[in-house]
Order: structure tokens, then sequence, then C-alpha cells
């Protein structure tokens, strides 16, 4: 940054140096020059940001996606989490990464960061990026890029991905309560979330079928079955859940969970809407999805079409990834995802 700004610095000086002082024209330039230069200073992401830096940068994310996949097939799941509670949070900063240390409160501690796992296998990717281009690849790279190819693992659609987004210096913990909604918010609050970063009702939706995967800790669920079965649960459903929840008030150390798809849950698959459909939606924001008039026709058209939920999932997946991303002076790229750098 400091280079690519002298070097701008030196061009702008050269050119008023070569043309007649007090010359009205120059100073303009000069100040056009200036405006380009914060107004649009700020890190463009693009594609193949790292074709020239780091020209494998995109194929080792895959790569360590794939082999840690094979490994840990939850990895998967959790880069499609990461990327939704990172992102959503102000920036596509992996804000979320950074351990409390140094006046860095974690986000990790944020109760919505609960049941969160696999952080340290995005160590895994990082040190892969390390030993082939040190210091050129952000940590907010790597939370979208292995989102976008554990999406591929799970039968989800190929996605393209501009990068470049930089890494912040600071956790947003403060923030998390008020951008990141709860398991029980409503429908409308969920949707004016989505919408404060630019993914529409119909985005929205599809983004919710990442429901489709992983698991859901009975803490967030017994709400819903004690002391009485919420009547929009599926009886039937409501008796299986209970039996993977028993306890009214769960225990935090024994892990009780259920899972959102009991035939699919490692597949990037439509049958989340299915279930929805069946009132089978694990959390009360999944069941909301069916009976809010706005977001209910688009679950009807993801049940039914799976090409179609897969459009939407990645068109929406992209605006999320593509958050607010930071300025040059603003971010850094880590050495240590879960570090700022030392001066
Ligand atoms: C209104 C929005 C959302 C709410 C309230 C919400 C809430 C939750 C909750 C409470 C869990 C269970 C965590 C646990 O008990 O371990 C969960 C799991 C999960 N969420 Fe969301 N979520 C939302 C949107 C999203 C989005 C947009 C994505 C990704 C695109 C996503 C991806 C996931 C994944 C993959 C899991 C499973 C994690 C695992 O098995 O480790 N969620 N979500
Ligand atoms: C939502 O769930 C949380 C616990 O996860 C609870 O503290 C809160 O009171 C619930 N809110 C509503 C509106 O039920």
């Amino acid at each position: 940054m400091v280079v690519i700004l002298a070097q701008k610095y030196t061009l702008i000086s050269i050119q008023l140096h070569i043309m007649p002082t007090h010359n009205l024209f120059s100073n303009l330039s000069f100040i056009v020059l200036l405006f380009f230069h914060f107004h649009f200073g700020a890190s463009e992401i693009r594609f193949n940001y790292y074709s020239e830096t780091c020209p494998n940068a995109e194929e080792i994310v895959k790569e360590q996606v794939i082999s840690l996949y094979n490994k840990h097939g939850n990895t998967a799941v959790s880069w499609l989490r990461t990327l939704f509670h990172d992102c959503m949070v102000k920036s596509c900063d992996a804000s979320l990464l950074l351990e409390s240390i140094n006046g860095i409160e974690s986000e990790k501690i944020s109760s919505r960061n609960m049941g969160m796992r696999n952080y340290k296998y995005i160590n895994t990717i990082k040190d892969a990026l390390e030993s082939a281009c040190p210091m050129t690849v952000s940590c907010a790279d790597i939370v979208a890029l292995s989102a976008r190819d554990g999406a591929v693992m799970l039968g989800g659609p190929h996605i393209e991905m501009k990068t470049g987004r930089r890494d912040s210096k600071q956790s947003h913990l403060a923030e998390i309560d008020a951008s990141l909604p709860n398991h029980n918010d409503s429908i409308m609050y969920v949707l004016s979330r989505f919408q404060s970063i630019g993914i529409d009702a119909e985005g929205t939706v599809a983004l919710l079928g990442a429901h489709s995967v992983g698991r859901v800790h009975c803490l967030n669920i017994v709400d819903r079955l004690y002391p009485t079965v919420d009547p929009t649960l599926n009886p039937n459903y409501a008796e299986y859940l209970k039996g993977r929840c028993p306890h009214p008030v769960p225990d935090p150390v024994a892990v009780e969970y259920a899972r959102n798809d009991r035939d699919t849950p490692m597949i990037l698959d439509n049958s989340y809407y299915k279930n929805l459909k069946d009132n089978k939606g694990l959390l009360s924001v999944d069941q909301e999805l069916i009976s809010n008039p706005i977001t209910s026709p688009f679950v009807e058209k993801m049940a039914a079409d799976n090409n179609y939920f897969h459009e939407q999932f990645a068109r929406a997946l992209v605006i999320l990834s593509e958050n607010n991303p930071l300025s040059e002076d603003e971010g850094e790229v880590r050495s240590d995802c879960r570090f700022v750098n030392k001066d």
C-alpha cells in the first residue's frame, strides 16, 4: 500500500513538474487524481487477484479443502457457517478468527458462535498458502474460498468468487448480536438483516438452505419441545427431536444435537425445503420460512427444483462473501489467521 501510494504521488509530482506553474489545469488534475485515489483506494476485490503474486492460491485452497474433507467431512460444513458468521458481522475480514490476546476480545466467545467447529483446520489451509507464497493470501479470502470449495464437496454448486479481501486488525465482538440473527428471531427481522447487506428474500431463503447440512445443539431446539411441543412442528418429528434432546435443560458439556436433514445431512440439497413443507424445520427461523407469505413461494420453488436452489444459493453466497471489504489502510494480510500481525 505504502509503495503504491508513493508511486502514485511520484507520478503526480512528475506530472506537476513538467507543467507550467500556476496552471489551473494541473491543479485540477491533481485534485481529480487525489479524489480518485481516496474514493477508489479501497481494496477492490476482483477475479484472480492473486494471478501475479500467488498464481496457485485458489488451487492450493481447493486441494486443502478436499484433503481436509476426506479426513474430517464436517470441515466442509463448517466453512459455510464460518463464512456467514464472519461476513454478516460488519465485513468479510476474518475478524471471527482472531483469538483473545493483546486487547482483542475474540468473536469466538459470542453465544451466536456456539457450536462453531474446525477453526484449527483454517490454520492448515493458511500454512499451505504461507509455504507457497508468504504473507500474500488473506485469511478473509481463505474464509471465502474454503466456503465455496466446501460447497462443492457437499454436492452444491461451483461458485466463481473474487479475491483480494483484507484481514481486519480488530474483533467486532460488540456488533455480533445486532448483526447475526438468533435461532428464534422473526423472519421479518431476518429478512431485514439480510436486506441490509444487499440480499433479497429469495437469496435469504436460498442461504438458509445451508441448514440442509450439519447439526444443531439441543440448546437451540429445546424451547420448541418443552414444556409443550411447538404446534407448528410435525408431531412425529417432534418425537424424534425429543429422543435426540431428552433434557429440557441440555447438559452444556454433553454434546447433544440433532440434524436438520436426517436423510442427507452431508449434502447441500433441496431436501431442506421439502422438510420445511413437512413441518420438519429444526430451528424456528427455518420453520417460519414456510409460514411467511414473502418467503413461502421461494420455499415451494426450491423444494421443487434443486438446480434453482443451487443457482440462488450461489448468487446469494457471492453477495454475502463480498460484504463491505476492508480498504487497504483498514486491513492487512495476516501471517497467522489467529493474530494481528506484529509491526
Ligand atoms: C437467520 C439466519 C441463521 C440463523 C438464525 C442460524 C442459526 C444457526 C444455528 C442456531 C445453528 C446450530 C449451531 C449449533 O447448535 O451447533 C446453525 C448451524 C449451521 N448454520 Fe446457520 N443460521 C442462519 C443462517 C445460516 C447461513 C446463511 C448459513 C450459510 C450460508 C448457515 C450455515 C450453517 C451451517 C452449515 C450449520 C451447521 C454447522 C455444523 O454442523 O457445524 N446458517 N445455524
Ligand atoms: C431466544 O432464545 C434465547 C436462547 O437461545 C433466549 O435467551 C431468548 O429469550 C429467546 N427469545 C425469544 C423471543 O424467545
